[in-house]
């Protein structure tokens, strides 16, 4: 069985490099919007345009699912991308519930783009769970371009973290939502500049266990196609070290 998966650039690949580890037998096709990256900071039409032809490009290539592996695709355009197609579409939200569940009455700091902090999945989720006394968030842009160009642990990077960080008294906090996939790569700085007791949380988890729900027939070995804006991308020598570095700061919570 055929899944694509989508993201704005390759902050997904922390989806898929949890899926591979997960799954055995089905075919992935990682479609990484490179063009048009970052997705964060445009208005819900442009980011709905940008994923319909996200999924109508894995669609072709035959997919049997798609994982919207981006928060922010996922806010803005999956109720339009699950009434434009007839196939199975699972999103990504912000772990805030996980989080709320994990450190009972405890504040969790949320990070995400500014689309998925400003739009209304957020707010209705936040207002199911009658958690906005328990969830801050902060939105933190610069942090995917970082990612996309492999800045991880630069003087920038934490230059920058510690400046978004400045007016938070991060004490409050038991827990950090990483609310978009790029900020996976960022886990051992992140941990360099917290306080120690917080802790890391992702949704990767929850997706995948949608994408276990299906039920889709496999066969014995996994393979990966990659595509950088409809382009399939040849050299993979990014995407491996982008794959290396996932791996790398795995297990940092
Ligand atoms: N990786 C995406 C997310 O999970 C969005 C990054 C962007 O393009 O702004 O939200």
């Amino acid at each position: 069985m055929k899944i694509g998966f989508f993201d704005s650039g390759f902050g997904g690949l922390s989806v898929l490099n949890e899926a591979m580890v997960r799954f055995d037998g089905y075919e992935f096709f990682y479609f990484a919007d490179s063009k048009n990256v970052p997705y964060g900071t445009k208005s819900v039409k442009e980011i709905t345009d940008l994923s319909i032809n996200a999924c109508k490009f894995l669609v072709d290539l035959g997919v049997d699912a798609i994982v919207v592996a981006c928060n922010t695709a996922t806010s803005a355009s999956i109720v339009a991308l699950r009434d434009k197609f007839s196939l199975p579409i699972i999103g990504m939200e912000p772990a805030v519930k996980l989080a709320l569940n994990t450190f009972e009455d405890q504040k969790t700091l949320l990070i995400a783009t500014p689309a998925t902090i400003n739009g209304t999945k957020l707010k209705k989720l936040i207002d199911k769970l009658n958690a906005s006394d328990f969830v801050d968030a902060l939105a933190l842009p610069k942090l995917v371009s970082f990612a996309e160009n492999e800045e991880f642990t630069t003087d920038n990077v934490k230059l920058y973290l510690q400046k978004s960080f400045k007016n938070l008294n991060l004490n409050d906090y038991s827990s950090l939502v990483l609310g978009c996939t790029h900020f996976n790569y960022f886990k051992d700085i992140l941990k360099d500049i917290l306080p120690d007791h917080i802790k890391f949380i992702d949704g990767i988890n929850g997706t995948l266990n949608m994408v276990s729900n299906l039920n889709l027939a496999s066969k014995p070995n996994n393979l990966v196609r990659y595509f950088c804006s409809k382009e399939e991308i040849q050299n993979l020598d990014k995407i491996n070290r982008l794959l290396n570095r996932l791996d790398f700061v795995k297990s940092i919570v």
